[in-house]
């Protein structure tokens, strides 16, 4: 039997506006599976929560004196529930969508929190999230294989692995699926093959992780 790897709970967060689309798809199969590897799951749903992703001016000095607002303390709560994070999201200029830029500005980057530092806030002394494991699930619209792409396939999730990074966690594993434009069907065979290994991701979570950058092309034919 394979080793577990100790994840009992996992948070999945969300970043997507909609539901019916191939990000929805994705996460419904996802959750699926970890409910069948008996595994918990807390969702955060960051559009269906509304979550501001921007700060105010009094947010940004309050964090000096360490006085947190209730919607991130809330959040960090339940990364701190997690042994995992999963990230579940489509790329949007060459990056994140800003719902999840301003999530991981505003509920990660708090001294105490995720990270130390010196008394004084100045040097960083070390993340502390260093025990949790992190996957990221990323579609594209690019064609990998034809040109129909800009810049380096990894950078897209790059923000978001330097941000774990930065907390601690080392451990995370980027699987992108690429030539999912919007207009690709839910219910097409290329989706079929990236629903199959979103599924096994999920199913083998706590005993098996993909390779560190896990490239999957959907083989879809750019318009
Ligand atoms: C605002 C916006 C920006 C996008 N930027 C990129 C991009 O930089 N690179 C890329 O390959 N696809 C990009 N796309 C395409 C999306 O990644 C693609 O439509 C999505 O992954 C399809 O999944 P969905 O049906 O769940 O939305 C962009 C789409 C939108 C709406």
């Amino acid at each position: 039997m394979a080793e577990s790897l100790g994840i009992r709970k996992v948070l999945v967060v969300y970043s997507h506006p909609a539901h019916q689309c191939l990000n929805g798809a994705i996460l419904d199969t996802f959750l699926e599976g970890l409910a069948r590897a008996g595994l918990e799951h807390r969702l955060r749903d960051l559009y269906a929560l509304g979550f501001n992703p921007a700060p105010l001016e009094k947010e940004w000095r309050d964090g000096f004196a360490g006085i947190i607002p209730d919607e991130c303390k809330r959040e960090q709560e339940h990364v701190l529930w997690a042994d995992a994070l999963v990230f579940i999201q489509p790329a949007w200029n060459f990056s994140l969508p800003a719902i999840l830029k301003g999530y991981l500005d505003r509920v990660f980057v708090i001294p105490g929190f995720s990270f130390e530092s010196d008394p004084n806030g100045v040097t960083y002394r070390g993340g502390l999230l260093k025990h949790k494991k992190a996957l990221v699930l990323q579609t594209l619209g690019g064609a990998l294989q034809t040109g129909y792409r800009f810049g380096n396939a990894t950078e897209y999730a790059q923000a978001l692995v330097s941000s774990l990074h930065y907390t601690g966690i080392r451990n995370t594993h980027v699987t992108q699926f690429w030539n999912l434009y919007k207009e690709t069907q839910v219910d097409s065979p290329e989706i079929a093959r990236v629903l199959a290994t979103v599924r096994s991701l999920a199913e083998t979570f706590d005993t098996k992780q993909p390779e560190r950058v896990q490239i999957v092309s959907s083989c879809v034919t750019p318009p």
